[in-house]
């Protein structure tokens, strides 16, 4: 690599989180590549919330969030049908933001989360920073373990400890990308409620499907915003700059959260980034703009893929291809970084996780012929 590319010259520490070394091919971060952000299309949309806003725009903001986004996202949240109103729904600063908002009002410290064995490690430690204890329970090819869920509460149960709740990302999960099917989902559902254990479902990535599969329901959907709270965020759709996500929860939790301290004092979180997206989704600006994303991330979902060849376990959706064998430390010694299965979990062998978001697909190419020569795997073309 020559040096950064023109819209990179200004991605520089400082102003942003991750920055590689030159002449490394960057496979680590979830992050979308600069190029797939959409500045046009989000210097639009605030332009558009000031002019019609007003002075309204830049005021404390209605505590849950605005209506017209809870609205929008309330509609878009019921694909089975089971309807969901705007007093489902919470406006957040992310999701990160909205999984410590959970950590610290749902929980305390010394309480367990049951989560999936290799899982998104931020999240965990939002987690552990607040003393809360994660515990994996077993994963096979479909998803979490219900018998592994109800055995688990059970026995931290048994043992004193309290289950604050189990946190799964069960669409185009990070780092595996494996998406949980419906059948699997509602027996989670139901182990879950059967044993009366909450559960927090991030769904970052359930508008990134990248092939024609059936996308089931959501966890939250399945089981009537009750006993279920999903956490969804526009920082894999339009970009993380924002910092804008909502949840998805009982109008009694919702509620409880809005009347609280931190936004009766703040007023609804990210007030004026809130009426500029939705803007975007009332006119469908906002799914045109899904339609491209999802075209991007399957080029270069493609490419990599291809480089690497036979073998390989290709994600559904998402931004991430897990890849056992790979060890990162080797895989860096060739020129790309990669993240260490070991930052999700405990994974038996070595395994690394390869993210085709931040990346062209020509980089994800050469990335992956590198690894593919590591590997000793054939590439299809
Ligand atoms: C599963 C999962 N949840 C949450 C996040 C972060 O979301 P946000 O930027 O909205 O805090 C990520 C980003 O990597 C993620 O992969």
């Amino acid at each position: 690599m020559d040096g950064p590319r023109p819209h990179r010259l200004r991605w520089v520490p400082g102003i942003v989180q991750a920055v590689a070394p030159d002449g490394v091919a960057d496979l680590a971060p979830g992050y979308l590549d600069p190029e797939l952000l959409p500045t046009g299309l989000i210097a639009d949309a605030y332009t558009e919330a000031l002019e019609e806003y007003g002075a309204a725009a830049l005021t404390y903001g209605e505590n849950q969030g605005v209506l017209p986004l809870r609205q929008a996202l309330a509609e878009r949240a019921a694909t089975g049908g089971r309807p969901c109103g705007p007093e489902h729904v919470l406006v957040t600063a992310g999701t990160s933001h909205a999984l410590h908002l959970l950590a610290t009002t749902l929980a305390r410290a010394g309480d367990v989360v049951l989560c999936e064995p290799v899982c998104y490690d931020f999240g965990r430690r939002i987690l552990t920073d607040r003393g809360l204890l994660p515990s994996p329970i077993p994963m096979d090819g479909e998803g979490p373990d219900p018998a592994a869920l109800v055995e688990a509460a059970r026995a931290h149960r048994a043992a004193g400890r309290r289950v604050a709740f189990v946190y799964l990302v069960p669409t185009f999960h990070n780092p595996t990308g494996l998406l949980v099917g419906e059948h699997r989902r509602r027996e989670l559902v139901a182990a879950a409620r059967e044993n009366d254990v909450l559960i927090v479902e991030d769904d970052a990535y359930a508008e990134l499907r990248l092939d024609p599969v059936v996308m089931p329901p959501s966890l939250a959907e399945l089981a009537g915003y009750t006993g279920v709270i999903r956490l969804c965020t526009f920082a894999k759709t339009l970009g993380p700059g924002l910092r804008l996500g909502w949840m998805i929860a009982d109008p009694v939790l919702t509620a409880r959260l809005a009347a609280g301290g931190l936004l009766s004092s703040g007023g609804g979180l990210n007030h004026l980034a809130s009426l500029a997206v939705a803007t975007l989704l009332l006119d469908g600006r906002y799914d045109r703009r899904i339609a491209r994303l999802r075209e991007g991330l399957r080029a270069r979902r493609d490419a990599l893929v291809t480089a690497l060849g036979g073998g390989v376990a290709v994600p559904h959706g998402g931004f991430f291809l897990w890849l056992p064998g790979l060890d990162a430390g080797a895989a860096e010694r060739a020129g790309v970084r990669v993240a260490d299965g070991a930052r999700f979990g405990a994974p038996p062998g070595p395994v690394s996780r390869l993210s085709y978001s931040f990346n062209p697909p020509e980089e994800l190419a050469a990335a992956g012929r590198r690894l593919a020569a590591l590997l000793d795997l054939t590439p299809t073309a």
